[in-house]
């Protein structure tokens, strides 16, 4: 296979947006990287062209079957100018993580690591400077047969878009509202809840439409089968503050394994914090706080970086966690993370990688 990335350049580059509304997702640089695969040629032809749409056959497998995976990852702007991305190589493994149980080809993680910094390179100006802002970084992989037989494909385009945002919840850093979902399932035991699938967030956009219309920011789920046991929100992974104790689900195979998960436990353990992985379900998160135990509950995630949660609801049961407020861990690892992405903070754990 080539695995020289070639570079053609735009030549009408777009115009910056606006740093402070930013929002995220609608801005899309000058840029973007494509690499096909066949099983003659493997993945081949690696590039890096100006932004464009794709043309698709209307009987795109993709379309019509959802084989297709994808992954969330930032680039930064750090406070003396240089620009940063936050464990790289982990979104890229995950990706073929992702890619092996959606049955598409394993692509050389070397290749596509080079390109993207390649990439990010030619596109710099595009990384915003303003704190809390970065630019998203979306790899994606689908399936290229006209087909309508379903079956594996043979044809997959693998492409990396980048996306300059602001803070994933209109809100900024301040607790959300969170709906835990008693109705409909995401994932269950032996399906597709730890690949980053478009599936799983197909099966989530039922209840975020309930969760919104009254008042939730997001959803926690459930486990598909006994309904209990606590698996993960819909686009961030969940920590609870138990009596001292940061308690987050295990991954039982339902659920995504963050990268973000992972640095928190990392994070937490490295300050001496009992971080705990294990089973955990609703009702215990509800009793501990009718004790007076529950302390804090946060999201965390790419998007999301940590996000503290100030309220659940679970069969219109509502608690507020806090008082509504940022708890002391979540801020502080807030800080700490951001830290790290911005340059603030010395790379310890060696996360971070110049680009
Ligand atoms: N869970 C889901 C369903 C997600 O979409 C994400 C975001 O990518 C996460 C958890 C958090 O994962 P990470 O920290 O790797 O971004
Ligand atoms: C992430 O990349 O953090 C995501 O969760 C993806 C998306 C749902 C915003």
């Amino acid at each position: 296979m080539m695995s020289e990335v070639t570079i053609a350049k735009t030549g009408t580059p777009g115009a910056l947006p606006d740093e402070n509304v930013l929002g995220f997702g609608t801005h899309f640089t000058d840029h973007m990287f494509e690499m096909d695969y066949n099983p003659q040629a493997g993945w081949h032809n690696p590039r890096i062209v100006p932004y464009h749409d794709f043309s698709v056959n209307p009987a795109n497998t993709t379309l019509h079957y959802g084989q297709g995976v994808f992954e969330g990852m930032k680039a930064f702007r750090t406070k003396d100018d240089r620009i940063v991305l936050f464990r790289p190589l982990e979104h890229l493994r995950r990706l073929n993580r992702s890619a092996d149980i959606l049955c598409i080809p394993q692509f050389d993680v070397d290749v596509v690591h080079n390109a993207l910094h390649k990439l990010i390179a030619l596109d710099q100006k595009w990384v915003p400077a303003k704190q809390g802002t970065s630019l998203y970084i979306r790899p994606f992989i689908f399936a290229t047969d006209p087909y309508l037989g379903l079956r594996v494909a043979e044809n997959y385009k693998l492409a990396i878009i980048l996306s300059p945002v602001g803070a994933y919840y209109a809100t900024g850093f301040t607790p959300v509202k969170i709906r835990v979902e008693d109705k409909y399932v995401r994932a269950v035991p032996g399906g597709l809840g730890e690949a980053k699938t478009l599936a799983n967030y197909a099966a989530s956009l039922r209840a975020a439409v309930d969760a919104k219309k009254v008042g939730y920011a997001q959803t926690l789920w459930l486990d598909g089968v006994e309904r209990k046991y606590i698996e993960e929100v819909g686009a961030m992974n969940i920590f609870f503050k138990i009596n001292g104790e940061l308690i987050t689900p295990a991954l039982t195979g339902s659920i995504l394994s963050g990268i973000t998960r992972k640095s928190v436990l990392e994070i937490a353990r490295d300050w001496g914090l009992k971080a705990t992985e294990r089973r955990i379900t609703i009702d215990e998160v509800y009793a501990a706080h009718s004790q007076g135990q529950l302390e804090e509950v946060f999201g965390s995630g790419t998007a999301a970086v940590i996000s503290p949660v100030g309220e659940l609801s679970w069969q219109n049961n509502k608690i507020i966690i806090n008082d509504n407020k940022t708890g002391e861990l979540a801020q502080k690892l807030y800080d700490y993370v951001t830290g790290l992405q911005y340059g603030a903070v010395a790379d310890k754990f060696g996360w971070v990688e110049e680009v």
